[in-house]
């Protein structure tokens, strides 16, 4: 396993859209440079959907400009085609849409069904093509719904085919509630990878229950090579009751190291923008790596 992995760092969105803390759009323009300059270069740093659902994402657009011209590849999520003229206007060249494999949590967070998620995209993804933009796609609750719970293996494979289908290039699988195990990682991505080349699929995994490492290692052993991840540990969505925040970017790259795969990642400087992001939220880490670093 001594390929390289790719590292989507979600701090910026899916670590601060769940914060009691609005962070400024000053501040999370600094993030994002931070966490390039630590060798991240791919982030994703907001999001277009409506304010009212997510107050913390609002100046989505600013931090956008503002990072367009560093060296990285810079994603935003987007919903629908309102969303989508919104990340155009601000020079998106990489957008992500999202639902889910499970209806009630698709209601609950784009209040639409899956299916209907679907055909909004289709308008998106059409307009990104025209414009030369990427589509990736997220499918929420790939290892268990807050509401319904157990999501069998076919279920998120069908919408990540159906993602696929529409012409996202790469599929993400959300353990959004941070409820899966190594065992069952293994059955829903051999499942997926069934309709979905494996090496089209990316793993966003949150650390709930503390498998998110071990899952991570899994879907590695299945020949998943993509992995999302948030400095320090940040991330949750708020319509995913008791989730917490992704696995933290630290601890993929202490295991990533030790496995001899190389990130790029300057660990040092990770962990300064992790700090800086910690104090402006007022508490510390999630990351077990960074706390250990940190008490050093
Ligand atoms: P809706 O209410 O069905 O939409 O929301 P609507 O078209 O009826 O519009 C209602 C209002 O929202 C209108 O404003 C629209 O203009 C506005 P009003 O007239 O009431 O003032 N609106 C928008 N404003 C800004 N940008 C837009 C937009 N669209 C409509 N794009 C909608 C549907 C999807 C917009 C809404 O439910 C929403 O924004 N939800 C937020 C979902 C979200 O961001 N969740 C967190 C991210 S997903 C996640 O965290 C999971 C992930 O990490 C993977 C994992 O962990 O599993 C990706
Ligand atoms: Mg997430």
């Amino acid at each position: 396993m001594s390929e390289s992995v790719r590292i989507i760092e979600m701090g910026p969105r899916d670590g601060l859209q769940n914060e009691k803390t609005l962070v400024s759009v000053a501040d999370r323009i600094a993030f994002v440079r931070a966490l390039v300059d630590a060798g991240l270069t791919t982030v994703e740093v907001g999001a277009f959907v409506s304010p009212k659902a997510i107050p913390q994402m609002v100046g989505s657009d600013e931090v956008m400009r503002s990072v367009a011209a560093l060296p990285g590849e810079f994603h935003v999520l987007v919903p629908n085609v309102k969303g989508y003229e919104a990340a155009h206007a601000a020079g998106a060249k990489v957008i992500s849409v999202f639902t889910a494999a499970s209806e009630s949590f698709s209601r609950a967070n784009i209040n639409c069904s899956i299916g209907e998620s679907l055909e909004r995209f289709k308008p998106v993804i059409a307009h990104a093509k025209t414009d030369g933009i990427k589509v990736r796609g997220y499918v929420s609750c790939a290892l268990g719904c807050p509401y319904e719970g157990e999501i069998k293996p076919q279920a998120v494979a069908d919408v990540a085919k159906a993602l696929w289908d529409l012409g996202c290039y790469e599929v993400s699988l959300g353990d959004t509630i941070g409820v899966g195990t190594p065992l069952k990682a293994r059955q829903m991505l051999r499942a997926v990878g069934g309709d979905v080349p494996v090496a089209r699929l990316a793993m966003h995994f949150h650390d709930t229950y503390g498998q998110a490492l071990a899952n991570l290692y899994a879907g590695m052993e299945e020949g998943v090579r993509v992995i999302d991840a948030a400095a320090g540990g940040l991330g949750g969505c708020p319509f995913a009751p008791g989730a917490t925040g992704n696995v933290a970017t630290e601890d993929v790259v202490y295991m990533l190291e030790g496995m001899g795969v190389r990130t790029g990642v300057d660990m040092a400087k990770l962990l300064a923008a992790t700090n800086e992001m910690s104090r402006l939220l007022g508490r510390p880490p999630v990351s077990r790596v960074a706390a250990a670093l940190n008490a050093r």
